[in-house]
Formats: structure tokens, C-alpha cells, sequence
């Protein structure tokens, strides 16, 4: 058939633009599938690089001792935090001095030791903790650590840096919100495109309609057609069904999402009574969680530390900051800081930090985000039950070098080709989060 093309500028560039529209829409497409590939590469980047080796031997047993005791205080490197970079330490003293020193520092500055007694006044006499209980062979074995990791530095800082990537890959609430966006972009352009060609086929078939010969027909004003052709759109009953079912979505889901996220205290970063800095602390002088944080391995709260364990540093570090002294007058009456409580679950629910954190492995950095580089401390995951299900879902057990899960492996392996997650070992009964 040869349908007749009107020679009208107006109309060809309309039918252009229309094609762009197209183009743009069918962009979009692919443009969606490559922003998950980059989402999910990152993700696999921060991954690749988290698995850092780890030594061995003595070292291994150093390591675990050095983290707990020294950490919050040296740095493997020469890096100043409270006291000296251990780097280089086990040949700067010989390993009497040393056993001597870390078991009583105090002693042997008293005993007159010249050594001693100038990095004592180096370090403006702040005392470092004795630790009469550990062996020779455990501080030999912090001293391998300390020389192995010393030169192992640059790796594992560079681990380090990797890091971030892989928490921001984990923050749900960005990749959804732009997800969002685009969908909506794609639902707009699509209604764009189709009023555009519904007003070219009603163009078109009025100009096949329209009589052939008369002069007058094909002069018929543009405008005039395309606010008729306009006109037949509004009146199309499916069309109009179609846009008040698509606003009545809209309005839906919006409230929706106002009633789920009552109660959700995602991005909550109150003021805090001392301007106590994670930054500062975890991050920069790179102080163990544990330290303060002393419940994470041992029980269901992490707890937050009393101001007895920042006296056992601002006893001497920046006594005259008027934010240190609210350290002290708080101890002078005898009243706790009052911090203010940032994560806070439901009573109904029940979380318990020893069973992630040192059964399952799991990092602070996966449900905290990276605290390490918070001024002020934020809750970055949204705590609702769909977050730990997620997890539970996802996330295989650390079965490794433990004993309780070997059967149950055994087991599984025979009724299932995938890993064991945390889902197969009861992770979404509901009785194990439900009191
Ligand atoms: C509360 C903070 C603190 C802790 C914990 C701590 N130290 Fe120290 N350490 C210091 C300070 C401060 C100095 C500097 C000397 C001084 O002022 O007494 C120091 C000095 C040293 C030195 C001398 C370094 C040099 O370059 O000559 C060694 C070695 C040392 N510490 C080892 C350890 C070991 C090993 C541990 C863990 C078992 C440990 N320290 C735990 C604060 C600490
Ligand atoms: C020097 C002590 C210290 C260290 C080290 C430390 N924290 Fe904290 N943390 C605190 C104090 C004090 C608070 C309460 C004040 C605040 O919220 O800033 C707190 C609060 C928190 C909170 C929020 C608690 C709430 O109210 O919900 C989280 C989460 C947290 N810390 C995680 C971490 C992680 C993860 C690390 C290690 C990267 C860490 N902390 C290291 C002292 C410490
Ligand atoms: C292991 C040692 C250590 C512990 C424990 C510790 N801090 Fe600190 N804190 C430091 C160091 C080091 C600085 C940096 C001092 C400087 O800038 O010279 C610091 C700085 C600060 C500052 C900034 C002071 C200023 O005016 O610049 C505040 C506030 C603070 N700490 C609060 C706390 C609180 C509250 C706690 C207890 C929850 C605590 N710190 C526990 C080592 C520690
Ligand atoms: C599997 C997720 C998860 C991991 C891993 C995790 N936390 Fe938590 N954390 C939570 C939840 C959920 C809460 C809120 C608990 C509540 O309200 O009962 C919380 C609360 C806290 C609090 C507030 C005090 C409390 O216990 O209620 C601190 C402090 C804290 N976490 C620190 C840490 C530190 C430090 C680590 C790493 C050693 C860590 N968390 C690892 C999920 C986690
Ligand atoms: C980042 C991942 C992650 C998140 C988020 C998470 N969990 Fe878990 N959870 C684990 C892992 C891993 C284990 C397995 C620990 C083990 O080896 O026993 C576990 C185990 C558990 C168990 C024991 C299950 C069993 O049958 O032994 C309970 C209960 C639990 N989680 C509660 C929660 C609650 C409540 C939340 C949300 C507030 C939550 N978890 C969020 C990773 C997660
Ligand atoms: C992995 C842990 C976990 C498991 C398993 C789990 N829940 Fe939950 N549930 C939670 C947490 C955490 C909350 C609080 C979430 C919030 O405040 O948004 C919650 C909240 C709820 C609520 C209250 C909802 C609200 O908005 O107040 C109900 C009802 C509930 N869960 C029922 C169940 C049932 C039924 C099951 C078993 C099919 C179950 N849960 C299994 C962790 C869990």
C-alpha cells in the first residue's frame, strides 16, 4: 500500500523527534543492565582484595596477643600513635630489655635504665600498661608478628584502602533510590513515545482519509491536527484508564513506603553529649572496637565503654581540652556520660553480637558501615527484619577450623551441591530472633 507522506516540515521533524525519543528510551534499556555490572564489580573488587594472607607460626599466636593488648596504643609501623611504631623495636633492644619493658616498663625506668628512662620523657611520661603475665615465648611471638606485618605494611594498607569500596557496594539505599530514578525516567519517556505516535497515526490516517486532490485538504493548519489528534488521545477510554491506574500506583507505593519506613532510623546521627570522634580514634590512631566495644566477641550487647577506659589514655593525653574535662567531671560526680543510643531494634526482636561477630566472622563494617571514618557515629543499615533475613540468606557460615559445624556440613553436602548459609542452620526460624 502507498500511503501518501504529507510534505510538511513541521510533520517530518515531529516524526524526528519521536525517533529520539526512541533512541533515548532504548539508551535507557541498556543503560540499566551496565550500572548493575558496576555495582556488582565493585563489590567483587573490595571482596578480591579483602582476602589478605595471613602469617604463621608464633606470629599467628603474636598477632591475636598484639591486637588485644598493644594495638590500641603502637602501630606495627614506625607511625606514633600513643606510644612508639613498633617497627625496627626488636632491634633496637635486645630481647631481655624487651621482656623486661613489656612486663614492667614502670621497674625498669625506676631501676635508672638510660634507655628507658629518655622514652619515657619522649613520650611526655605517659605509662605504658605492664603485662606481667605474658610469657617469653608469647612476647617473642608478638615481636615475630610485629616484623613480619612491619614489612607486609604497604599490602595490607593497601587491603585497607580497598576496604570502603566494598562497604559502599553494600549500602543498599543508593543503588535502590537511582533505581528508582531510572524507572520512573523509563516510565515517563514510554508514556512520551506513545502519546507522540498516537498522534502520528492519527495524523496519518486523517491524511489518508483526507480527500486527495483538494488543495484545501493538505493546507488543513498543523496545529489543528495535532490538537484534534491531541483531543482523540485525552477522550481514548484505555488511555485514560491507563493514566489514573499508573497515578493511582504511584500514590500507592509512595505511601507504601511512608508506612514501612515508620520506625526506621536509617542515617540517624544524633549530636553526642562529648564530640567523641571514630574518625579520630578507630580510624586515624586505629584503636581496636574491641577495646571499647568490650562485649562484641563475649555477648549480645556491644556495649559502650565507661569513662574508665578513656581515662586509660586522657589520664595523660589532653587533660586540658574542655572536651576531655567533661570526661572528668562526669567521673568527679560520679555520673555516667550520658551518650545518645543510635541503634536501637525493637523489643520484640533479639540480635546478639558474640554469635556474629566471633562465630560467624562477620566485620562491623557490614552492619555499621565504615565507622572507622565517621566523625559522628550514623546507622547506615536499616536493622528491619528483611536486612537480617537478606543476610541470612546470602551469607554462607564460616565453617572453618570449627568443630560444632563439621557434622552439619557432612550432612548438608550430601542433601545439597550449594554452601551452607546461615538459612540452613535455622537463620529464619522465627523463634531464633522472636522471643
Ligand atoms: C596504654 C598504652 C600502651 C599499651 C597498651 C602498650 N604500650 Fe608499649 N609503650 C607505650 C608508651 C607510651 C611507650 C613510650 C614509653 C613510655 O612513655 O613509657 C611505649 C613503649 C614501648 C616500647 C619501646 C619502643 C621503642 O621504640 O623503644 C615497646 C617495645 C613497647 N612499648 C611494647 C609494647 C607491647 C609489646 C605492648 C603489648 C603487649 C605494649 N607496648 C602495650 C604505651 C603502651
Ligand atoms: C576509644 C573508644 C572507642 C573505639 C576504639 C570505638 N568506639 Fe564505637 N563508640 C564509642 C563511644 C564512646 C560511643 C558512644 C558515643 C557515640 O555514639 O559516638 C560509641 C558508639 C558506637 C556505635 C553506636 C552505638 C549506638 O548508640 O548505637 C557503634 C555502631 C560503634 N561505636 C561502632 C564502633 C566500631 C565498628 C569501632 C571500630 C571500628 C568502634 N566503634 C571503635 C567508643 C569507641
Ligand atoms: C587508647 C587511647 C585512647 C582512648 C582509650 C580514648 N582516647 Fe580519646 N584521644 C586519644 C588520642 C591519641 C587523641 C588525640 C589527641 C591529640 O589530638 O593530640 C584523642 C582525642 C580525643 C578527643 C579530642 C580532644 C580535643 O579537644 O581535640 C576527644 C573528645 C576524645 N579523645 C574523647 C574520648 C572519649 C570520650 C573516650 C572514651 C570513650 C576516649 N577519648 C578514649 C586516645 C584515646
Ligand atoms: C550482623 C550485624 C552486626 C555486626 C556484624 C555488628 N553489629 Fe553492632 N549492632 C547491630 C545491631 C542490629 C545493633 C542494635 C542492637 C539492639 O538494638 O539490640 C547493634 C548495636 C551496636 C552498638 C550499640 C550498643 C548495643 O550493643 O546495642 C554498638 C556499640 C555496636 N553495635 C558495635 C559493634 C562493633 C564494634 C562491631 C564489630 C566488632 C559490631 N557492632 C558488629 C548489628 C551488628
Ligand atoms: C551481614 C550479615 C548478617 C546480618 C545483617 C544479620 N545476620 Fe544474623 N547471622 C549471620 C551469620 C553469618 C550467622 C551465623 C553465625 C554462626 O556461624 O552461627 C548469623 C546467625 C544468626 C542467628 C543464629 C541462627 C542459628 O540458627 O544459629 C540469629 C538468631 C541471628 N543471626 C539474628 C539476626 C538478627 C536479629 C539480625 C538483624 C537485626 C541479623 N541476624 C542480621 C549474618 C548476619
Ligand atoms: C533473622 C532474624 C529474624 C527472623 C528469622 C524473623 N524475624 Fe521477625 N523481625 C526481626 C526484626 C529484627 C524485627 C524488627 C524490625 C523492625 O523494627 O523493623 C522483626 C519484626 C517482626 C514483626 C513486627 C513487625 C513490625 O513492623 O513491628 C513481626 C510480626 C515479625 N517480625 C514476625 C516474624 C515471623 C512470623 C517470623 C517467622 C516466619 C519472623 N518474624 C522471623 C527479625 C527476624
Amino acid at each position: 500500500m502507498n500511503i501518501p507522506f504529507p510534505e510538511d516540515s513541521k510533520f517530518s521533524s515531529f516524526f524526528n523527534c519521536s525517533r529520539t525519543f526512541a533512541a533515548i528510551f532504548i539508551a535507557l534499556m541498556l543503560s540499566v543492565p551496565t550500572f548493575v555490572k558496576a555495582q556488582d564489580s565493585t563489590a567483587a573488587a573490595g571482596a578480591a582484595t579483602a582476602a589478605a594472607p595471613a602469617g604463621g607460626g608464633d606470629a599467628a599466636k603474636g598477632e591475636t596477643l598484639f591486637k588485644n593488648n598493644c594495638a590500641q596504643c603502637h602501630a606495627v609501623t614506625d607511625e606514633r600513635v600513643v606510644g612508639p611504631g613498633l617497627k625496627g623495636a626488636s632491634a633496637r633492644h635486645d630481647f631481655g630489655w624487651l621482656a623486661k619493658w613489656v612486663r614492667n616498663s614502670q621497674a625498669v625506668i625506676a631501676s635508672g635504665d638510660p634507655v628507658a628512662v629518655k622514652l619515657y620523657n619522649d613520650y611526655s611520661k605517659a605509662q605504658m600498661t605492664s603485662f606481667p603475665n605474658l610469657s617469653d615465648d608469647d612476647i617473642k611471638g608478638i615481636f615475630a608478628y610485629v616484623d613480619n606485618a612491619a614489612t607486609a605494611a604497604p599490602a595490607a594498607a593497601a587491603a585497607g584502602s580497598a576496604a570502603p569500596a566494598a562497604g559502599a557496594a553494600s549500602q543498599s539505599s543508593g543503588p535502590s533510590d537511582l533505581f528508582m530514578i531510572v524507572v520512573v525516567a523509563l516510565v515517563v519517556v514510554m508514556l512520551l513515545v506513545l502519546g507522540v505516535l498516537l498522534v502520528i497515526v492519527s495524523l496519518l490516517s486523517k491524511a489518508v482519509s483526507g480527500t486527495p486532490g483538494t488543495e484545501e485538504g493538505q493546507k488543513v493548519d498543523f496545529m489543528t491536527k495535532l490538537s484534534k489528534g491531541l483531543k482523540n488521545v485525552a477522550m481514548d477510554p484505555s488511555i485514560r484508564s491507563a493514566t489514573i491506574w499508573i497515578f493511582v500506583l504511584l500514590v500507592l507505593k509512595a505511601t507504601l513506603d511512608g508506612a514501612y519506613g515508620v520506625g526506621i532510623q536509617q542515617g540517624y546521627a544524633p549530636k553526642q553529649p562529648i564530640s567523641f570522634s571514630h574518625k579520630l580514634h578507630a580510624g586515624e590512631y586505629k584503636i581496636d572496637c574491641n577495646y571499647c566495644h568490650t562485649g562484641v566477641n563475649r555477648g549480645k550487647s556491644a556495649h559502650i565503654p565507661s569513662a574508665n577506659i578513656c581515662m586509660n589514655c586522657h589520664g595523660v593525653i589532653k587533660k586540658e581540652s574542655p572536651e576531655i574535662q567533661k570526661i572528668y567531671t562526669s567521673i568527679e560526680n560520679n555520673q555516667p556520660i550520658e551518650w545518645v543510643r543510635v541503634h536501637n531494634l525493637p523489643d520484640l526482636a533479639y540480635f546478639n553480637h558474640a554469635q556474629h561477630v566471633n562465630v560467624g566472622g562477620v566485620e562491623c563494617e557490614n552492619c555499621h558501615g565504615d565507622v572507622a571514618k565517621m566523625e559522628v557515629i550514623q546507622q547506615r543499615s536499616s536493622l528491619t527484619m528483611g536486612w537480617c533475613i537478606d543476610c541470612h540468606r546470602k551469607t554462607e557460615v564460616n565453617t572453618k577450623d570449627n568443630q560444632y559445624y563439621d557434622k552439619l556440613v557432612q550432612l548438608h553436602g550430601t542433601e545439597s551441591k550449594e554452601a551452607l548459609k546461615v538459612a540452613d542452620i535455622g537463620g529464619l526460624e522465627c523463634s531464633k530472633c522472636h522471643y
